[in-house]
């Protein structure tokens, strides 16, 4: 985090690159040297727009160049959808908790996501990657609606030749060319095998996934401890000073946005 948590750092976009019809990746440099652990989020500013969280999808140990994947669903989002190489953009941040990679060693790992979820999963994954070996096992159950929203798709696919992964992917609707599962992503979840009382289980996507795949986890015997929410709250400091972000006692910026299913499953707003 930089002196002033409320100045942004400028930064060089260096490409944008469209991922699907509704997500674009954006590559940018700052100016100033920043660094982030994986799960934790900047806020990214579009002068005279405004500014936003975003979970970088890049390598953490990448320390010069960032990237962002960003769905356009609202005026920030269609003017990052509108940037150039050679655009400057604001950053602010890391900011939240981030995984906790090293709780995660040696055990059992079941990463769940989808959608737009697979941005902040795959800066995970990389980190995981990283640490090969370290872990008993590790499985991969990703989904989206349909082939052409699947973000890194070549990319995500060819993890499926790593032998220190279980990769198992699905769409809601095939087309012509899906070869793969069709069905939700909870449907591809009794190929893991793994013991789920003690396993870790990581979810990130959409909120309907992660409700109906936390309930599912919590069926198939994951504890409530073990089980990773990525909670994505309106935000706007960032810092735990505004109160946007509030879930229970909890401020999503500061607190999390990583929380254990346990921390914040006595609160209405979880899944709001
Ligand atoms: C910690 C964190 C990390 C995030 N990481 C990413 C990311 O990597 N990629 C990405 O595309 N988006 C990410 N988001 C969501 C992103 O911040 C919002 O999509 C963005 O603020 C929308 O701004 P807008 O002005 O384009 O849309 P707005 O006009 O503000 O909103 C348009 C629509 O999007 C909904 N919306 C706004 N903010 C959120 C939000 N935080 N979560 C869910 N729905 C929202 C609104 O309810 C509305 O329906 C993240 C959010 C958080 C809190
Ligand atoms: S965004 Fe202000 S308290 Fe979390």
């Amino acid at each position: 985090m930089c002196k002033n948590p409320y100045r942004p750092i400028k930064a060089e976009v260096l490409d944008v690159i469209t991922e699907t019809p509704s997500i674009k990746t954006i590559r940018f440099k700052p100016e100033e040297p920043m660094s982030f652990k994986t799960g934790q989020f900047f806020e990214i500013t579009v002068p005279g727009i405004g500014e936003a969280p975003f979970t970088p999808s890049s390598r953490p140990s990448v320390q010069d160049v960032f990237e962002i994947s960003v769905m356009r669903v609202g005026k920030l989002t269609r003017a990052i959808h509108e940037l150039k190489a050679g655009d400057t953009i604001g950053v602010r941040g890391p900011m939240g908790n981030g995984y906790p990679l090293d709780h995660f060693r040696g055990k059992e790992l079941l990463v769940m996501g989808g959608g737009c979820g697979f941005a902040p999963l795959r800066s995970l994954m990389y980190s995981l990657f990283d640490m090969s070996g370290q872990f008993k096992q590790l499985y991969f159950r990703g989904g989206c609606k349909n082939p052409s929203e699947f973000l890194y798709r070549r990319e995500i696919e060819s993890w499926g030749e790593r032998k220190d992964l279980n990769l198992q992917l699905t769409v809601d609707k095939g087309d012509e060319n899906w070869k793969g599962n069709v069905g939700l992503v909870l449907n591809i979840l009794d190929t893991v095998q793994i013991d789920h009382k003690t396993a870790i289980a990581i979810v990130c996507g959409p909120p309907v996934m992660m409700k109906f795949g936390t309930k599912k986890l919590l069926e198939m015997g994951f504890s409530e401890d073990n089980i990773y929410l990525s909670m994505e709250k309106n935000m706007s400091c960032g810092i735990g000073k505004c109160g946007h972000c509030r879930i229970g006692t909890y401020y999503a910026c500061k607190d999390g946005p990583v929380f254990t299913y346990s921390k914040i499953k006595n609160f209405a707003e979880i899944w709001d």
